[in-house]
């Protein structure tokens, strides 16, 4: 999101608070053994049953390039039909024309392609509920049955004939996808109501505030092909949406623990809900993941009247998190609360007697990978602790090679936060395709937890983060971990105490079906400083903006990092690293504009980043940018990356004012025009999030998150004031949406 603002504060952007007081340090050659594709499916059905399946966000686990095997022993369907893809003898080329940077309050697509709108924000997915109005009075009882707002992270799982997951399909699917938050001004007749400032700011209508929790977290929504037309099905069984009521079950190493105990479940077995659902993730067993970024700011906390009840472990927690606000929403502050503390459970401070009695666990049951099966649209969410508690922005799967653990990669978006990644104990074994929750259970509930340090020759080491090692002891000086459970709860402070690299604000990480590589958005970070760049985090600078020329400093267009773990083994402990890409703007002078980038394909704040399936190789970057929306709005480009190694050593000369510093980095190859090149403009104030595919290749689902959301409140009576109408134009209040778009020749989207 651009303005994940505090309710009390809308000048707070959360995104930009970091609480990383560590001194950790802020941070070649190709492997030799890269997996080739012929190689990881040359194993395959067979022989040692192994196989590939790789599609972290937008696929659902794998898909008409990556065959599902069938689980063995027979009986066996048939492996789906590989959709005809580019053939490897032939160099892809990306077959569209450059769009052109736009301030228009419209989505452009090249020539030849129709972008349309799928499904919006408050479309009804249950039947008898009634067509959205669009002005703030529709009955808030129906929102669970209304796509939510801020559309995000999402993943396509095909449907086949029997509503079994077939990855292949290329006309009907589950679209699962992730609400991030809420643009309040546009879900109320006037905004929300409130009454008070600072910490006596009340909400006062029980009824906004539900609308609130219904419009977070996650749809799962059939979608179907007719001729050449998508659309979703308002009646389908499968429909489902997952909020912030929606009872969720713990699972792994802090499930049933103190840390998880709250009034809602005293034995910290359960909880309610989920929110800032940010990117997201899949399994290769077909359950989607759905990833807990800011929840921090939701809960309602005033250290000065809570901390005496605290120990200092507590504070510290807190303090690492960044728990300390009166809500961003506040959700806390609606009375009289229900008997079952709908309201009161957003309110973590100690107020009973024990943690039996009151919600001071309860930022403790958010920041978590929730797994989620959307084809068992009655089964119950499941939290999956041993993925780490911290800010999620994804997960992203890894390579998936059958008698191999199974890894998934992990941001931590904050400035100065870490990347991780999680290393199953179990190995794949594809007889568990299909196994929907109780495959999560074996694979997602035990296993090691990583996180990255970036060395400065191009080397990068994954830090164990388990009780006993790497200094996360009960005698640690800074925080005296007790047990496993503590070690997740608390992943950033154990975490800091290993050493990881802060990097520039991690988001989506995305895996290159053709060789394994893994690429990370560090999507920008206004606290790097020209004293503590790092050769993975190198560049400070000024991007000064707009007519004014107000200055933007530290990393404002942030960077795309990508590594190669050693020996092409996702479980690997060590990797290479260079840094693919770097957002500027063409005009910027050649230390900031490292990759080169001209009128067709410059970009700032890289977010949402997805390989196609259908077409191994390309990649999908997206856009969740504020600072060079002066000249163009968010956007979606399509590249062809090559591989960690494909540049050269630089060292760079850093400017601030009159002070100038070197940083020596990794540059990989500049793409040119034929390597990346700009597909997609966005309507006004708007992030481009979210991307996925039909099993073909042949539609693509991408998601337009909250267009006009810094309208004034002031302004709500007058809609000629509203920064954008999109996607009903007129004078319609701005929806956030889901596109999908197509090649008017059928072909596969941006070959
Ligand atoms: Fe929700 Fe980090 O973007
Ligand atoms: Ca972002
Ligand atoms: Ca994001």
């Amino acid at each position: 999101m651009t303005a994940n603002t505090r309710t009390d504060d809308p000048s707070v952007d959360l995104d930009d608070i970091g609480t990383n007081p560590t001194s950790n340090p802020s941070f070649t050659d190709l492997i030799a053994s890269r997996l080739s594709r012929r190689r990881l499916f040359g194993l395959g059905v067979g022989t040692a049953g192994t196989a590939l399946l790789q599609a972290c966000g937008g696929g659902g686990g794998g898909s008409a390039g990556f065959p599902v095997l069938p689980p063995a022993p027979a009986p066996a369907p048939a492996p789906p039909a590989p959709a005809p893809a580019p053939s490897p003898a032939t160099p892809m080329k990306l077959g569209f024309n450059a769009v052109a940077k736009s301030l228009a309050d419209v989505v452009t697509v090249p020539a030849g392609y129709t972008a349309s709108v799928l499904y919006r924000l408050g479309d009804p997915i249950a039947a008898g509920v009634a067509a959205y109005k669009n002005d703030g009075t529709d009955d808030a009882t129906t929102y669970d049955r209304r796509a939510g707002d801020h559309h995000d992270g999402m993943t396509f799982f095909g449907m086949s004939a029997s509503n079994k997951w077939d990855a292949a399909s290329a006309s009907r699917g589950l679209l699962a996808m992730n609400h991030e938050a809420i643009t309040p001004l546009f879900l109320h007749p006037t905004g929300q109501t409130i009454t008070g400032s600072g910490n006596a700011a009340v909400r006062t209508v029980a009824d906004e505030v539900l609308r609130e929790f219904y419009l977070h977290g996650v749809s799962v929504v059939e979608v179907s092909k007719n001729g050449s037309a998508w659309s979703y099905k308002q009646d389908s069984s499968f429909n489902r949406r997952v909020h912030t009521l929606t009872e969720m079950q713990f699972s792994g190493p802090a499930a049933k623990t103190d840390y998880l105990k709250t009034k809602y479940s005293t034995d910290g077995s359960k909880t309610r809900g989920t929110l800032n659902n940010c990117a997201n993730g899949t399994t290769p067993w077909g359950t989607y993941l759905t990833c807990e970024e800011n929840w921090a700011g939701y809960f309602r906390r005033i250290a000065a009247t809570d901390n005496p009840s605290r120990s200092a472990k507590e504070i510290a927690s807190f303090t690492r998190y960044g728990v300390a606000s009166t809500g961003r929403e506040l959700w806390a502050t609606v009375t009289p609360d229900t008997a079952d503390s709908i309201y009161g459970r957003w309110n973590t401070q100690v107020v009973g007697a024990t943690a039996s009695d009151d919600f001071r666990n309860g930022s403790n049951t958010y920041g978590w990978v929730v797994e989620i099966d959307p084809f068992n649209p009655s089964s119950t969410p499941k939290k999956r602790t041993a993925l780490g508690r911290f800010g999620h922005e994804g997960a992203c799967l890894g390579p998936v090679l059958a008698g191999k653990p199974l890894v998934w990669y992990m941001g931590d978006d904050s400035q100065n936060e870490y990347l991780y990644k999680f290393v199953s104990t179990k190995a794949w074994d594809a007889a568990d395709v299909g196994g929907g929750m109780a495959a999560g259970d074996k694979y997602m509930d035990d296993g090691k937890l990583y996180v990255a340090r970036f060395n400065a020759d191009g080397t990068g080491n994954w830090l164990e983060l388990s009780l006993g090692v790497n200094g996360i002891t009960s005698g640690n000086a800074a925080y005296a971990f007790a047990d496993a459970a503590d070690v997740v709860v608390n992943a950033r402070l154990a975490a800091d105490v290993a050493g990881a690299t802060k990097m520039d604000r991690p988001e989506w990480t995305a895996v290159n079906p053709k060789n394994g590589e893994v690429y990370l958005t560090l999507t920008n970070n206004a606290a790097r400083t020209i004293a503590n760049t790092d050769a993975a985090n190198p560049r400070y600078y000024n991007d000064p903006k707009g007519a004014a020329q107000t200055a933007q400093k530290g990393n404002p267009n942030g960077h795309v990092i990508r590594f190669a773990d050693a020996g092409g083994n996702p479980a690997a402990t060590t990797f290479t690293w260079d840094v693919y890409l770097f957002g500027a703007r063409s005009t910027a002078s050649a230390d900031i504009n490292l990759s080169n980038l001209v009128a067709d394909n410059d970009f700032s704040s890289p977010d949402g980043m997805w390989f196609s399936q259908a077409a191994p190789g390309l990649l999908w970057l997206e856009t969740d940018d504020g600072k060079y929306t002066d000249v163009t709005n968010c956007m979606l480009l399509g590249a062809l990356p090559g591989q960690v190694g494909d540049g050269a050593a630089k060292t760079i000369t850093n400017v601030d004012g009159a002070t100038t510093a070197t940083q020596a980095t990794f540059v990989g190859k500049a793409p040119g025009t034929d390597g990346l090149r700009r597909f997609l403009v966005g309507p006004v104030d708007c992030e481009i999030t979210g991307i996925a595919e039909s099993g073909d290749g042949r539609a693509l689902f991408v998601n337009i998150q909250h267009p006009g959301e810094n309208t004034a409140k002031a302004d709500i009576a007058d809609p000629s004031k509203y920064l954008s109408h999109w996607p009903q134009g007129g004078t319609a209040r701005p929806r956030s949406a889901t596109l999908v778009i197509t090649k008017d020749d059928g072909g596969l989207i941006g070959l």
